[in-house]
């Protein structure tokens, strides 16, 4: 076969090209046939040029051209030329020229397409992950992958300014604390012992810090056996990022940096010098939710101070049950919030139909929330009267309630109560995101960052009734809690910090406990006796006898950050070869079923269940 080798990419010439002979290799993205003259949208990653087979062609070619089918791989050689005045195509760079073909050359066939190449695919997503190659063909998604390349490439330029080592970490280890199940390897030479993918570099990191480099980062793959989400997948990749002798403020100004570089590198976009930062409590009381979506305001508010003259007695019950229990608990050494009455005030939405209203209330019963109670704002500005749901409760307070809300004619309010206030907050925060979403509140060309200062160092898990870390185990108590860790651990704070973009947790970090006696304390607390401590983190334990740094660090999510930037709402759209929602990958068929002779060798064997499952 003739070896036509390129000279030009498909996105490269122009105007002042014209006169020159090429070569480009691409693949066939449509054919259109004008009257005797062919004209082909020859493709590669670099963009799309017109090539023309037409007159001045050699009529063997126009036979050759009349086999092409889309996506045929081929070579041309041609002159570049002006298109005629009536053909230049602006919206094209290449728009303004074409190559007449010379001598083309089919370099490979292709079977007919399971689904055409286009800007973006409407085809099934099994059906794109099964040909992720054909996939990775269309424009949005070579867009998607050139812009991880580069936020990954402006990472490390970043980070490598700042005086920062990218370090290796392993990926064989013993099982890493972050919440989910591992995946694991078993040892061929030890049989019955398994390593563990890891699921953050997170104690490796630490250790390296115990070894002196005291700037580490590192692009690294993370693992976790976990349920699916949109924003979440089996394997992922982390910013990894570890600091010595820092505190909250260099890491929060740090990732800051970061950020506004990558930002400005990879989109031309400024942000702000400095993230808006709320603690975890007003984040709750604010948004129900620690990842709040900042692009739009309509906070929740208090709606406990208008219940009392109110005549609903459904919210007294909550208010009333909620004392109840936080004296109980109090009782039993438990700081519980007590109940809650919240209300979220939608501007103009006065006109909701109750079909509407009654949607809003299923969704806040997805979250757990017994009802939700509506007005509507009539009247004046000066003269407000409350009509609908709920209002016949509240007619004679509706001056000092719709100021106390900000609430004016036209606006709906909506309200939820519970005996515990988190669950009043959660499920109104949830009506909340929906309103975004539904009111189009979203825009997807708008970054609000926040940072969630001031978590809860433990939470408590009410099933096994025992205290859990919020975050991993390694977090920093905040100072002032120290002494009272043992006795009141619900209302200790942790040096713990997230990173929340649009609604998405993109990074978390803390500061690290350094003290092995501290870190002792904290696994008591969380219910691992010394031998099981010692035996799951007993070598950083071991370490941090050795002149342990004060440290912390942070790690954003690369797949998060990349797909927030690309306007999506998937990761899957920003990985080149992503599972499934099942965890499968419909290209390779894994995971596939092991050979006998691979399973003796790791003496393992399978056990099938009566239904034959395995
Ligand atoms: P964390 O577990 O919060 O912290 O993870 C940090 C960030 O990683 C991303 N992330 C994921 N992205 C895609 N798929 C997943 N399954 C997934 N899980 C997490 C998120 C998240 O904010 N070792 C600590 C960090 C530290 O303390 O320094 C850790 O891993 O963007």
């Amino acid at each position: 076969m003739e070896q036509l080798k390129r000279t030009a990419n498909c996105g490269a010439l122009r105007k002042q090209d014209v006169g020159k002979t090429v070569v480009l290799n691409g693949w066939v993205h449509r054919k259109r046939n004008h009257g005797g003259i062919a004209f082909i949208n020859l493709r590669d990653r670099y963009g799309i040029t017109q090539v023309v087979v037409g007159e001045e062609s050699p009529a063997a070619l126009s036979v050759l051209t009349g086999e092409l089918r889309n996506e045929y791989c081929i070579a041309v050689e041609g002159r570049v030329r002006l298109r005629p005045d009536a053909m230049v195509n602006a919206e094209m760079p290449t728009g303004e020229i074409e190559v007449a073909a010379e001598n083309l050359v089919i370099l490979n066939r292709s079977e007919v397409l399971p689904f055409p190449i286009d800007e973006e695919t409407t085809a099934k997503e099994e059906l794109r992950l099964k040909y992720r190659y054909l996939d990775l063909r269309s424009g949005g998604m070579q867009k998607r992958i050139r812009l991880r390349h580069e936020v990954s490439f402006a990472v490390r330029e970043w980070m490598t300014g700042q005086g920062f080592y990218e370090i290796e970490t392993p990926t064989f280890i013993k099982s890493t604390p972050e919440g989910a199940r591992d995946y694991l390897v078993p040892s061929r030479l030890y049989p019955g012992k398994f390593y563990a993918l890891p699921q953050s570099p997170q104690l490796y990191k630490q250790i390296l810090m115990v070894a002196g480099f005291d700037k580490y980062f590192q692009i690294a793959r993370c693992y976790r056996d976990e349920d699916a989400r949109g924003d979440r997948q089996p394997e992922f990749t982390q910013i990894d990022i570890e600091m010595s002798f820092v505190d909250r403020e260099d890491i929060l100004t740090l990732t800051e940096g970061l950020l506004a570089y990558v930002f400005k590198q990879c989109l031309n976009q400024d942000l702000p010098p400095r993230f808006t930062r709320i603690s975890y409590e007003t984040a709750l009381e604010q948004y129900g939710t620690d990842k709040p979506d900042l692009r739009f305001a309509m906070p929740l508010q208090d709606f406990g101070p208008y219940v009392g003259a109110g005549g609903f007695q459904a919210f007294k019950d909550a208010l009333a049950k909620g004392e109840e229990d936080k004296q109980a608990a109090a009782a039993r050494g438990i700081t519980r919030a007590g109940g809650g009455v919240k209300a979220l005030v939608v501007p103009g939405k006065a006109s909701y139909s109750r079909k509407q209203i009654e949607e809003l209330e299923a969704h806040a019963k997805i979250y757990q929330a017994k009802g939700l109670a509506w007005m509507k704002v009539a009247g004046t500005e000066a003269e407000p009267v409350l009509e609908g749901g709920a209002a016949k409760f509240f007619t004679p307070q509706a001056k000092a309630i719709t100021r106390g809300l900000g609430a004016n004619p036209g606006d709906l309010i909506l309200m939820a109560a519970d005996s515990r206030r988190k669950i009043a907050n959660i499920a109104l925060g949830a009506v909340r995101s929906k309103l975004g979403r539904d009111l189009g509140l979203l825009d997807p060309g708008c970054f609000a960052f926040v940072w969630i200062l001031d978590f809860p160092l433990f939470e408590f898990n009410e099933v096994e009734h025992r205290w859990e870390a919020a975050h991993h185990m390694f977090s920093y108590p905040q100072d002032q809690y120290h002494e009272i860790l043992e006795q009141d651990p619900g209302s200790v704070k942790g040096d713990l910090y997230d990173l929340v973009l649009n609604g998405y947790e993109l990074a978390s970090g803390s500061i690290r406990i350094h003290d092995p006696d501290l870190q002792k304390r904290i696994f008591r607390i969380l219910g691992l006796d010394p031998q099981d401590s010692e035996q799951k983190f007993g070598f950083l334990t071991e370490a941090f006898k050795f002149g342990a740094p004060p440290h912390g660090g942070i790690a954003p999510g690369l797949d998060r950050l990349v797909m927030l930037m690309a306007g999506e709402t998937s990761i899957k759209e920003v990985i080149p070869f992503p599972k499934n929602s099942f965890a499968q990958s419909p290209l390779d068929d894994s995971p596939g079923e092991a050979a006998q002779s691979q399973l003796d060798e790791l003496h393992l064997s399978i056990v099938r269940t009566q239904d034959g499952q395995q």
